[in-house]
């Protein structure tokens, strides 16, 4: 495994990702990583990452220089770079020029890191200091016009340096450079498959839960269910999984969660029917996040009150994924993990005294997707929509009732139907319909109608941290509208949703 030191770089994951697809294991780690926990994690190489500091700056984040004496090699990325010629005798200043984007890249030496890299390629800068003097043992071995020093090596050591950042795609040859520092440099394997994980996972599960109870909040989205399976494989009837129907699930979603988990998995699950409950907490709040906070705070009694049935439970799972935790690790902290506000078990383990096991926590979502499919899970389930904890709720404006709650359980399945028929479903982030606290007139047949209004959602996103609406074909919009108005009673006008995030945002509340 490699280990990749994240000095705070805005590219860090990407680092991660290169190391990944290329078939090796990597952990990101804080700067304030112990030496021993390093020398635990036995890796075959280490990675020094970029980061927004100076290395002259008084607070500049620094990882224990007994990284140089472990007898792995090295390959410090732009501040990685400057932290390791500082701490090996080199020195760093202010460049007089600094370097943004594009920049021409000189190859003076061709093996190890540039091996069958072109003598000329471009790289992608981003950096305002230079190194001025190499460490003894150094010697350059790239350069651009404004930067002597683009790359540097001490092939004694096996330490290398690069000014630039092989991990985005502006720079061509980047990832044959990372790679060329795993596999001929580092020697590493192309051992780290979702097959090979599965089995570790399986058996680090078996481990740490042995033949104590686990417990897991099914939610039937990706990571609860990938987490549900994997842990399932580990200790089969030791898991129980609490599935709660609030209510507020989309036609036949409970129904279809049943089938599939309990039949085609086996697995241990304890439904609990509480659409009632919900809805009766709910009467009458038409405030979005007044919503949000009661559906958190019954989640969790009924949650908690379930898991009180099961005798003797030590553990919680959580499908936390790999972002979640990178975004916590600052460069100048420790690792401390947070639960994204708006979790929905984020507030049990607290409160419950139960000791959490994270499976997926070292994975991107789309690793948890190859997961799934390496545990025979499929297609359907793996390339789910995220759909939000509070469910219909937040798409229904106003109040939330039975009558509301059906006329959108109608137009959301009329909508998904139409939404996969046409493959828009894997390309879109998310599609939904939105029930308005509105009704407007019309005219059926001859008759005067006076109906509600849907709003239709439909946005594209990488990260759901900003989105763009989708450009669907106005024909197919206008088959979709169509379609609601003719076969969902109660509603008698569609509108398309046509703003980005941000300034809106993908749920309507
Ligand atoms: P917004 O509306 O903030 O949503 O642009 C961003 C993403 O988060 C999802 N979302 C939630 N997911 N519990 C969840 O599990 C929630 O309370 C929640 N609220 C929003 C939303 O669907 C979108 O993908």
């Amino acid at each position: 495994m490699i280990v990749i030191i994240d000095f705070g770089a805005q590219y860090n994951q990407l680092i991660a990702r290169r190391v990944r697809e290329s078939h090796v294991y990597c952990q990101i780690e804080p700067p304030t990583v112990s030496i021993d926990h390093i020398k635990d994690l036995n890796p075959e190489g280490i990675i020094l990452s970029g980061g927004p500091s100076s290395i002259y700056e008084k607070n500049s984040p620094k990882v224990d220089t007994g990284i140089f004496q472990l007898g792995v090699p090295i390959l410090g990325i732009c501040y990685g770079m400057h932290f390791m010629a500082d701490a090996l005798g080199g020195s760093v200043k202010r460049a007089r020029k600094r370097e943004y984007g594009f920049a021409q890249l000189t190859v003076s030496e061709h093996q190890n890191l540039f091996k069958g890299i072109p003598l000329r390629t471009t790289c992608w800068m981003s950096h305002g200091d230079s190194i001025l003097k190499l460490p003894k043992g150094f010697k350059p071995i790239a350069s651009t016009e404004n930067t002597p020093i683009a790359a540097c090596a001490n092939t004694t050591n096996l330490f290398f340096g690069l000014q630039f950042h092989p991990e985005v795609e502006h720079t061509p040859h980047g990832t044959k450079m990372i790679q060329n520092f795993l596999f001929h440099i580092c020697r590493c394997k192309r051992s780290w498959t979702m097959k090979s994980f599965a089995d570790e996972s399986i058996s680090k599960i078996k481990n740490v839960v042995g033949s104590h109870k686990i417990i897991l909040g099914l939610s039937g989205g990706v990571d609860s269910s990938v987490t549900a399976v994997l842990i399932n494989k580990a200790v089969g009837k030791n898991l129980t999984c609490i599935f709660i129907d609030n209510g507020l699930l989309r036609l036949n979603e409970a129904d279809k969660l049943k089938k599939t988990f309990q039949k085609h998995f086996n697995l241990n699950i304890r439904f609990v029917t509480a659409g009632s409950i919900f809805l009766k907490a709910l009467s009458g709040v038409t405030y979005p996040e007044e919503k949000r906070k009661i559906i958190g705070r019954v989640f969790i009694d009924i949650f908690e009150a379930e898991a009180h049935k099961i005798k003797h439970v030590d553990f919680l799972a959580q499908g936390t994924l790999y972002p979640d935790i990178i975004e916590s690790i600052s460069a100048f902290g420790g690792p401390t993990s947070v639960i994204k506000s708006h979790h929905n078990v984020g507030g049990l383990p607290k409160k419950m005294r139960l000791k959490l096991v994270e499976p997926l926590k070292y994975l991107f979502k789309d690793e948890v997707r190859a997961l799934g499919k390496t545990l025979g899970m499929d297609e359907e389930l793996i390339w789910r929509q995220p759909f939000p904890g509070p469910g219909l709720a937040i798409r229904i404006l106003g109040e939330v009732t039975r009558k509301r709650l059906a006329i959108l359980r109608d137009v959301d399945d009329l909508l998904l139907a139409e939404i996969k028929n046409h493959g828009y479903y894997k390309k879109l982030w998310q599609s939904f319909a939105v029930l308005l606290p509105l009704k407007s007139v019309g005219v059926m047949g001859d008759m005067r109608t006076y109906e509600h209004i849907i709003a239709i959602r439909a946005v594209t996103s990488k990260d759901a941290m900003t989105a763009d609406w989708a450009k669907l074909p106005h024909q197919f919009l206008g088959k979709i509208s169509n379609r609601i108005i003719n076969e969902v009673n109660g509603v008698n006008r569609v509108v398309y949703d046509i703003s980005s995030k941000p300034p809106s945002t993908i749920e309507w509340e």
